[in-house]
């Protein structure tokens, strides 16, 4: 009787550890059949240009970077599911962990802006709906939106502002995180246009490959034409 009852001791024992150290090792993961995106969220066009304007800047990680971060590309789908992201799960996601500062080097590094709280969010949300490659989603831009705060400034803030930030290294003499600096680099509209454009002669923007959408170019034409108001 006694022995029966201490096998049974160690028996559930044993099985607690298991359970205790597979939970450990193997995170959740949301199944793949179950991976269905958010809606509101595409990868394309709300991702992966906060990845490429704050991460996969050159002496970062982008392709032709060969410093300590080069490692780890931030500038295509492939790359960013590779190292660090745990589809359903946000919180034992690598690349999670270290833009909200729950664990490992705070990212982007001191030197550097931080993530918009919002961007952290909407990173944590299209991680937990499964961190679907969508691409070509339908478009939540809308041309009839072109005030600076519905459109331009949020508009700036995924796909220019990680490289264009206040602050000494201001690249290309242009900053676009603030209203004031935006209105400056907008004055000069051939240079701003053309830019976004991929006019010929212009530096394609933002770097990297990426092209705003012809919704997102005329929401800021607009917006420019209006006055370049604070609204
Ligand atoms: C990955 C970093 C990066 C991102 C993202 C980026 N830029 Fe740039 N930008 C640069 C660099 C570097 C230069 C200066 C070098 C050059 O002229 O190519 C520059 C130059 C510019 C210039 C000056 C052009 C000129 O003729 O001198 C403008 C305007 C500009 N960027 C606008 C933008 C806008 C608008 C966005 C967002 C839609 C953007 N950039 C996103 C890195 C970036």
């Amino acid at each position: 009787m006694r022995y029966r009852k201490s096998g049974f001791i160690i028996l559930l024992f044993i099985t607690v550890t298991i359970v205790f150290l597979s939970c450990q090792h193997a995170p959740y993961v949301l199944p793949a059949d179950q991976r269905n995106g958010d809606p509101s969220i595409c990868f394309e066009g709300d991702i992966l240009p906060i990845f490429i304007s704050n991460c996969a800047k050159s002496g970062c990680h982008s392709s032709t970077s060969t410093g300590e971060g080069s490692g780890w590309l931030f500038d295509n789908y492939d790359d960013i599911m590779k190292r660090g992201i745990v589809p359903g799960n946000p919180a034992a996601s690598k690349i999670y962990q270290v833009i909200a500062g729950t664990a490992g080097p705070q990212m982007p590094p001191k030197s550097e802006p931080s993530l918009a709280q919002s961007q952290i969010e909407l990173i944590g949300k299209w991680i937990a709906a499964g961190a679907v490659n969508g691409t070509n989603c339908p478009s939540l831009c809308d041309t009839s939106v072109y005030t600076y705060s519905g459109a331009v400034k949020p508009l700036m803030q995924s796909y220019c502002a990680g490289c264009h930030y206040s602050g000494a290294s201001a690249v290309g003499g242009v900053t676009l995180d603030n209203y004031a600096d935006v209105v400056t680099a907008a004055s000069d509209s051939a240079m701003l246009l053309g830019s976004i454009r991929h006019t010929l002669g212009y530096p394609q923007m933002p770097q990297a490959g990426i092209k705003l959408s012809d919704c997102q170019v005329t929401q800021i034409e607009k917006w420019i034409k209006n006055g370049m108001q604070n609204d």
